[in-house]
Protein backbone atom coordinates (compact mmCIF):
# COMPACT_ATOMS: atom_id res chain seq x y z
CA UNK A 1 0.00 0.00 0.00
CA UNK A 2 1.37 3.44 -1.05
CA UNK A 3 0.30 6.45 0.77
CA UNK A 4 2.26 9.85 -1.37
CA UNK A 5 6.11 8.63 -1.61
CA UNK A 6 5.96 6.03 0.74
CA UNK A 7 5.47 2.45 0.16
CA UNK A 8 4.16 1.13 3.24
CA UNK A 9 6.01 -2.22 4.39
CA UNK A 10 3.62 -4.75 5.10
CA UNK A 11 -0.44 -4.74 5.36
CA UNK A 12 -0.97 -4.10 9.36
CA UNK A 13 -1.25 -1.13 10.91
CA UNK A 14 -1.23 0.28 14.39
CA UNK A 15 -4.55 1.98 15.66
CA UNK A 16 -4.03 5.50 17.32
CA UNK A 17 -5.35 5.38 20.43
CA UNK A 18 -5.08 8.33 23.00
CA UNK A 19 -2.99 7.03 25.98
CA UNK A 20 -1.57 3.91 24.68
CA UNK A 21 0.11 4.84 21.33
CA UNK A 22 2.88 7.31 22.86
CA UNK A 23 6.34 6.73 21.34
CA UNK A 24 7.63 4.38 23.07
CA UNK A 25 4.73 2.20 21.88
CA UNK A 26 4.71 3.29 18.56
CA UNK A 27 8.48 2.09 18.14
CA UNK A 28 7.77 -1.24 19.66
CA UNK A 29 5.08 -2.02 17.42
CA UNK A 30 6.83 -0.48 14.19
CA UNK A 31 9.97 -2.93 14.93
CA UNK A 32 7.19 -6.03 15.17
CA UNK A 33 6.51 -4.90 11.37
CA UNK A 34 3.59 -2.63 12.14
CA UNK A 35 4.02 -0.86 8.74
CA UNK A 36 2.29 2.68 10.29
CA UNK A 37 1.43 3.74 13.36
CA UNK A 38 0.14 7.27 13.97
CA UNK A 39 0.53 9.47 17.15
CA UNK A 40 -2.32 9.76 19.47
CA UNK A 41 -4.78 12.61 18.66
CA UNK A 42 -3.83 16.35 19.12
CA UNK A 43 -6.49 19.37 18.92
CA UNK A 44 -5.89 21.25 15.87
CA UNK A 45 -5.91 24.24 18.55
CA UNK A 46 -2.10 25.27 18.42
CA UNK A 47 -2.96 27.49 21.45
CA UNK A 48 -3.03 24.12 23.93
CA UNK A 49 0.39 22.16 22.15
CA UNK A 50 2.27 24.25 24.94
CA UNK A 51 1.31 21.58 27.53
CA UNK A 52 3.38 19.11 28.37
CA UNK A 53 0.98 16.15 27.26
CA UNK A 54 0.51 17.78 23.79
CA UNK A 55 4.22 18.12 23.14
CA UNK A 56 5.20 14.78 23.91
CA UNK A 57 1.94 13.23 21.63
CA UNK A 58 4.06 15.80 18.95
CA UNK A 59 7.43 14.54 19.83
CA UNK A 60 8.15 11.82 17.11
CA UNK A 61 12.50 12.22 17.85
CA UNK A 62 14.17 8.52 16.46
CA UNK A 63 10.96 7.31 15.35
CA UNK A 64 10.86 5.27 11.87
CA UNK A 65 9.55 7.01 8.89
CA UNK A 66 6.70 7.61 7.75
CA UNK A 67 5.68 10.14 10.92
CA UNK A 68 2.34 10.87 11.11
CA UNK A 69 0.71 13.12 13.22
CA UNK A 70 -3.43 12.79 14.09
CA UNK A 71 -5.41 16.18 14.40
CA UNK A 72 -8.69 16.72 15.34
CA UNK A 73 -11.06 19.31 15.41
CA UNK A 74 -14.33 20.71 13.62
CA UNK A 75 -12.68 23.74 12.04
CA UNK A 76 -11.46 23.94 8.52
CA UNK A 77 -8.90 26.73 9.17
CA UNK A 78 -7.65 25.74 12.54
CA UNK A 79 -7.42 22.24 10.83
CA UNK A 80 -5.42 23.96 8.24
CA UNK A 81 -3.58 25.82 10.38
CA UNK A 82 -2.78 22.48 12.57
CA UNK A 83 -1.65 20.55 9.63
CA UNK A 84 0.66 23.83 8.04
CA UNK A 85 2.67 23.43 11.38
CA UNK A 86 2.96 19.96 12.02
CA UNK A 87 4.48 19.34 8.69
CA UNK A 88 6.26 22.14 9.21
CA UNK A 89 7.80 20.50 12.41
CA UNK A 90 8.65 17.55 10.98
CA UNK A 91 4.90 15.03 10.19
CA UNK A 92 5.72 12.88 6.86
CA UNK A 93 1.82 12.42 6.99
CA UNK A 94 -1.30 14.37 8.71
CA UNK A 95 -4.38 11.88 9.90
CA UNK A 96 -7.79 13.35 10.40
CA UNK A 97 -9.21 11.93 13.00
CA UNK A 98 -13.18 11.55 12.16
CA UNK A 99 -13.37 8.31 13.92
CA UNK A 100 -13.43 9.47 18.02
CA UNK A 101 -16.61 9.11 19.25
CA UNK A 102 -15.93 12.21 21.59
CA UNK A 103 -18.51 15.02 20.67
CA UNK A 104 -16.37 17.54 21.07
CA UNK A 105 -12.73 19.02 20.79
CA UNK A 106 -12.56 22.22 22.59
CA UNK A 107 -16.36 22.62 22.12
CA UNK A 108 -16.86 22.15 18.59
CA UNK A 109 -18.32 19.10 17.01
CA UNK A 110 -14.93 16.94 16.20
CA UNK A 111 -13.90 13.47 16.07
CA UNK A 112 -17.04 11.36 14.63
CA UNK A 113 -19.76 13.80 15.12
CA UNK A 114 -18.57 15.33 12.04
CA UNK A 115 -19.79 12.45 10.12
CA UNK A 116 -23.34 14.20 10.62
CA UNK A 117 -21.95 17.24 8.40
CA UNK A 118 -21.01 16.22 4.77
CA UNK A 119 -20.43 19.76 3.73
CA UNK A 120 -18.24 20.59 6.69
CA UNK A 121 -16.52 17.50 5.93
CA UNK A 122 -15.70 18.50 2.87
CA UNK A 123 -14.50 21.76 4.15
CA UNK A 124 -12.29 20.48 6.25
CA UNK A 125 -10.51 17.98 4.18
CA UNK A 126 -9.91 20.42 1.59
CA UNK A 127 -8.33 22.68 3.98
CA UNK A 128 -6.38 20.48 5.26
CA UNK A 129 -5.20 18.69 1.69
CA UNK A 130 -4.50 22.85 0.72
CA UNK A 131 -2.66 23.66 3.45
CA UNK A 132 0.38 20.87 3.25
CA UNK A 133 2.52 19.56 0.60
CA UNK A 134 2.40 16.33 2.19
CA UNK A 135 -0.36 13.41 2.34
CA UNK A 136 -3.10 13.64 4.34
CA UNK A 137 -5.23 10.41 5.41
CA UNK A 138 -8.46 9.91 7.09
CA UNK A 139 -9.94 7.95 9.81
CA UNK A 140 -13.87 7.56 9.85
CA UNK A 141 -16.80 5.29 11.39
CA UNK A 142 -19.43 3.81 9.22
CA UNK A 143 -21.56 6.90 10.16
CA UNK A 144 -23.18 8.82 12.68
CA UNK A 145 -25.98 6.08 13.47
CA UNK A 146 -27.10 2.69 12.55
CA UNK A 147 -29.72 4.41 10.55
CA UNK A 148 -27.34 7.47 9.17
CA UNK A 149 -24.16 5.38 7.96
CA UNK A 150 -22.70 7.71 5.16
CA UNK A 151 -19.64 6.11 5.47
CA UNK A 152 -19.67 5.80 1.55
CA UNK A 153 -20.47 9.29 0.86
CA UNK A 154 -17.89 10.35 2.94
CA UNK A 155 -15.19 8.72 1.38
CA UNK A 156 -16.16 10.10 -2.14
CA UNK A 157 -15.93 13.36 -0.52
CA UNK A 158 -12.36 12.21 0.86
CA UNK A 159 -11.69 11.25 -2.37
CA UNK A 160 -12.67 13.80 -4.30
CA UNK A 161 -10.54 15.99 -1.92
CA UNK A 162 -7.33 15.15 -2.00
CA UNK A 163 -6.95 12.15 0.80
CA UNK A 164 -4.63 9.35 0.11
CA UNK A 165 -5.69 6.55 2.22
CA UNK A 166 -8.75 6.07 4.59
CA UNK A 167 -9.15 3.96 7.46
CA UNK A 168 -13.11 2.66 8.71
CA UNK A 169 -13.26 1.39 12.14
CA UNK A 170 -16.35 -0.73 11.59
CA UNK A 171 -19.36 0.86 14.11
CA UNK A 172 -21.15 3.97 14.29
CA UNK A 173 -20.64 6.94 15.77
CA UNK A 174 -23.24 5.88 18.28
CA UNK A 175 -22.07 2.02 18.64
CA UNK A 176 -19.36 3.41 20.96
CA UNK A 177 -17.71 0.62 21.72
CA UNK A 178 -20.44 -1.62 21.57
CA UNK A 179 -21.33 -4.84 19.30
CA UNK A 180 -18.81 -5.98 16.74
CA UNK A 181 -17.11 -4.24 14.37
CA UNK A 182 -18.36 -5.19 10.60
CA UNK A 183 -16.17 -4.84 7.77
CA UNK A 184 -18.53 -4.82 4.96
CA UNK A 185 -18.39 -1.39 4.47
CA UNK A 186 -15.20 -1.10 4.13
CA UNK A 187 -15.24 -3.78 1.77
CA UNK A 188 -18.07 -2.01 -0.25
CA UNK A 189 -15.99 1.82 -0.34
CA UNK A 190 -12.94 -0.60 -1.36
CA UNK A 191 -14.85 -1.23 -4.54
CA UNK A 192 -16.01 2.31 -5.29
CA UNK A 193 -13.04 4.59 -4.67
CA UNK A 194 -9.60 4.23 -5.36
CA UNK A 195 -7.81 5.23 -2.40
CA UNK A 196 -6.14 2.34 -0.13
CA UNK A 197 -8.96 1.87 2.40
CA UNK A 198 -8.07 0.44 5.50
CA UNK A 199 -10.43 -1.82 8.15
CA UNK A 200 -10.12 -1.25 11.98
CA UNK A 201 -12.21 -2.31 14.54
CA UNK A 202 -11.76 -5.75 16.53
CA UNK A 203 -8.87 -7.16 14.72
CA UNK A 204 -7.78 -9.61 17.64
CA UNK A 205 -5.67 -12.40 15.63
CA UNK A 206 -3.44 -12.58 12.89
CA UNK A 207 -5.87 -15.68 11.61
CA UNK A 208 -8.58 -12.86 11.71
CA UNK A 209 -6.09 -10.18 10.19
CA UNK A 210 -5.54 -12.28 6.96
CA UNK A 211 -9.49 -13.66 6.92
CA UNK A 212 -10.30 -9.89 6.98
CA UNK A 213 -7.64 -8.98 4.09
CA UNK A 214 -8.66 -11.96 1.71
CA UNK A 215 -12.14 -11.59 2.57
CA UNK A 216 -12.86 -7.91 2.00
CA UNK A 217 -9.94 -6.98 -0.84
CA UNK A 218 -9.04 -3.61 1.42
CA UNK A 219 -5.41 -2.47 1.51
CA UNK A 220 -4.48 -2.87 4.76
CA UNK A 221 -6.32 -3.86 8.65
CA UNK A 222 -5.68 -1.57 11.63
CA UNK A 223 -5.02 -2.93 14.99
CA UNK A 224 -5.56 -1.23 18.35
CA UNK A 225 -6.89 -3.11 21.77
CA UNK A 226 -4.80 -6.22 20.64
CA UNK A 227 -1.92 -4.73 20.48
CA UNK A 228 -1.93 -3.77 23.95
CA UNK A 229 0.32 -6.25 25.92
CA UNK A 230 1.12 -7.51 22.45
CA UNK A 231 2.63 -6.25 19.92
CA UNK A 232 4.48 -9.00 18.63
CA UNK A 233 0.98 -9.39 16.71
CA UNK A 234 1.97 -7.09 13.83
CA UNK A 235 4.91 -9.35 13.19
CA UNK A 236 2.23 -12.41 13.21
CA UNK A 237 0.25 -11.02 10.55
CA UNK A 238 3.18 -9.94 8.27
CA UNK A 239 4.42 -14.06 8.76
CA UNK A 240 0.90 -15.20 7.75
CA UNK A 241 0.32 -12.40 5.18
CA UNK A 242 4.29 -13.66 3.69
CA UNK A 243 4.03 -17.47 4.38
CA UNK A 244 0.92 -19.78 4.05
CA UNK A 245 2.83 -22.12 6.19
CA UNK A 246 2.80 -19.81 9.10
CA UNK A 247 -0.85 -20.35 9.28
CA UNK A 248 -0.41 -23.12 12.08
CA UNK A 249 1.78 -20.98 14.20
CA UNK A 250 0.84 -18.27 16.78
CA UNK A 251 4.00 -16.27 18.10
CA UNK A 252 0.85 -14.26 20.32
CA UNK A 253 0.96 -17.28 22.78
CA UNK A 254 4.28 -17.14 23.57
CA UNK A 255 5.68 -17.58 27.15
CA UNK A 256 5.48 -14.67 29.80
CA UNK A 257 9.50 -15.71 30.37
CA UNK A 258 9.91 -15.33 27.29
CA UNK A 259 8.59 -11.67 27.03
CA UNK A 260 10.66 -10.50 29.73
CA UNK A 261 13.35 -8.96 27.54
CA UNK A 262 10.72 -7.38 25.43
CA UNK A 263 8.76 -5.64 28.51
CA UNK A 264 11.97 -4.21 29.75
CA UNK A 265 12.82 -2.70 26.97
CA UNK A 266 9.63 -0.77 26.76
CA UNK A 267 9.31 0.06 30.37
CA UNK A 268 13.02 1.71 30.58
CA UNK A 269 11.60 3.13 27.13
CA UNK A 270 9.12 4.60 28.93
CA UNK A 271 10.92 5.75 31.71
CA UNK A 272 12.85 7.46 29.11
CA UNK A 273 10.63 9.17 27.91
CA UNK A 274 8.07 10.33 30.57
CA UNK A 275 10.94 10.62 33.52
CA UNK A 276 10.75 8.14 36.47
CA UNK A 277 7.47 9.62 38.29
CA UNK A 278 5.03 9.37 34.98
CA UNK A 279 6.93 6.81 33.68
CA UNK A 280 6.51 4.07 36.61
CA UNK A 281 2.71 5.19 36.36
CA UNK A 282 2.44 4.62 32.48
CA UNK A 283 4.49 1.82 33.13
CA UNK A 284 1.92 -0.14 35.07
CA UNK A 285 -0.90 -0.16 32.14
CA UNK A 286 1.17 -1.64 30.17
CA UNK A 287 2.27 -4.27 32.46
CA UNK A 288 -0.92 -5.31 33.22
CA UNK A 289 -1.80 -5.28 29.50
CA UNK A 290 1.15 -7.71 29.39
CA UNK A 291 0.05 -10.11 31.81
CA UNK A 292 -3.37 -9.95 30.28
CA UNK A 293 -2.28 -12.29 27.87
CA UNK A 294 -0.80 -15.29 30.57
CA UNK A 295 -3.39 -17.23 33.13
CA UNK A 296 -2.27 -17.02 36.83
CA UNK A 297 -0.62 -13.36 36.84
CA UNK A 298 -3.31 -11.52 39.01
CA UNK A 299 -0.23 -11.31 41.76
CA UNK A 300 2.24 -10.34 40.08
CA UNK A 301 0.17 -7.39 38.82
CA UNK A 302 -0.96 -6.18 41.93
CA UNK A 303 2.87 -6.36 43.44
CA UNK A 304 3.68 -4.59 40.12
CA UNK A 305 1.34 -1.85 40.73
CA UNK A 306 2.43 -1.46 44.32
CA UNK A 307 6.19 -1.29 43.13
CA UNK A 308 7.13 2.53 43.80
CA UNK A 309 10.02 3.07 41.03
CA UNK A 310 12.18 2.08 38.09
CA UNK A 311 14.27 -0.43 40.46
CA UNK A 312 11.67 -2.59 41.90
CA UNK A 313 9.45 -2.62 38.99
CA UNK A 314 12.67 -3.81 36.97
CA UNK A 315 13.37 -6.00 39.12
CA UNK A 316 10.36 -7.38 38.84
CA UNK A 317 10.43 -8.44 35.29
CA UNK A 318 13.80 -9.66 35.88
CA UNK A 319 12.25 -12.29 38.32
CA UNK A 320 9.90 -13.32 35.26
CA UNK A 321 11.88 -16.73 34.23
CA UNK A 322 14.03 -17.49 31.43
CA UNK A 323 15.68 -15.11 29.25
CA UNK A 324 13.43 -15.02 25.49
CA UNK A 325 15.75 -12.93 23.50
CA UNK A 326 15.19 -15.46 20.34
CA UNK A 327 11.93 -13.06 20.01
CA UNK A 328 13.80 -9.82 20.30
CA UNK A 329 16.36 -10.51 17.86
CA UNK A 330 13.90 -11.95 15.19
CA UNK A 331 11.95 -9.12 15.91
CA UNK A 332 14.62 -6.23 15.49
C1 LIG B 1 -7.96 3.98 24.59
C2 LIG B 1 -8.32 4.33 23.18
C3 LIG B 1 -7.93 5.55 22.66
C4 LIG B 1 -8.24 5.88 21.33
N1 LIG B 1 -7.78 7.06 20.82
C5 LIG B 1 -7.97 7.33 19.49
C6 LIG B 1 -7.36 8.47 18.88
O1 LIG B 1 -6.64 9.25 19.52
N2 LIG B 1 -7.59 8.67 17.57
C7 LIG B 1 -8.37 7.82 16.82
O2 LIG B 1 -8.56 8.05 15.62
N3 LIG B 1 -8.94 6.74 17.37
C8 LIG B 1 -8.73 6.46 18.67
N4 LIG B 1 -9.24 5.30 19.20
C9 LIG B 1 -9.95 4.35 18.33
C10 LIG B 1 -8.97 3.32 17.74
O3 LIG B 1 -8.04 3.92 16.87
C11 LIG B 1 -9.71 2.22 16.98
O4 LIG B 1 -10.42 2.81 15.94
C12 LIG B 1 -10.66 1.42 17.88
O5 LIG B 1 -10.05 1.09 19.10
C13 LIG B 1 -11.12 0.13 17.17
O6 LIG B 1 -10.02 -0.69 16.86
P1 LIG B 1 -9.60 -1.96 17.77
O7 LIG B 1 -10.83 -2.80 17.93
O8 LIG B 1 -8.53 -2.64 16.97
O9 LIG B 1 -9.13 -1.43 19.09
C14 LIG B 1 -8.96 4.97 20.52
C15 LIG B 1 -9.37 3.75 21.07
C16 LIG B 1 -9.05 3.41 22.38
C17 LIG B 1 -9.45 2.06 22.91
Amino acid sequence: MRIGRFELKGRALLAPMAGVTDRPFRMLCRRFGAALAASEMVTSDARLWHTQKSRRRLDHAGEPQPHVVQIAGGEPTMMADAARLNAAAGAEIIDINMGCPAKKVCNRAAGSALLRDPALVADILEAVVKAVDIPVTLKIRTGWSPDERNALVVARIAEDAGIQALAVHGRTRACHFQGAAEHDTAAEIKTRVKIPIVANGDITTARAAVEILQRTGVDAVMIGRAAQGQPWIFREVNSHINDEHAAGKNFSRIDLAEVRVIIRAHLESLYDFYGEETGVRVARKHFGWYCRQHPDTDDLRRTFVAAPDTGSQLALVDALGGVGAALVEQAA
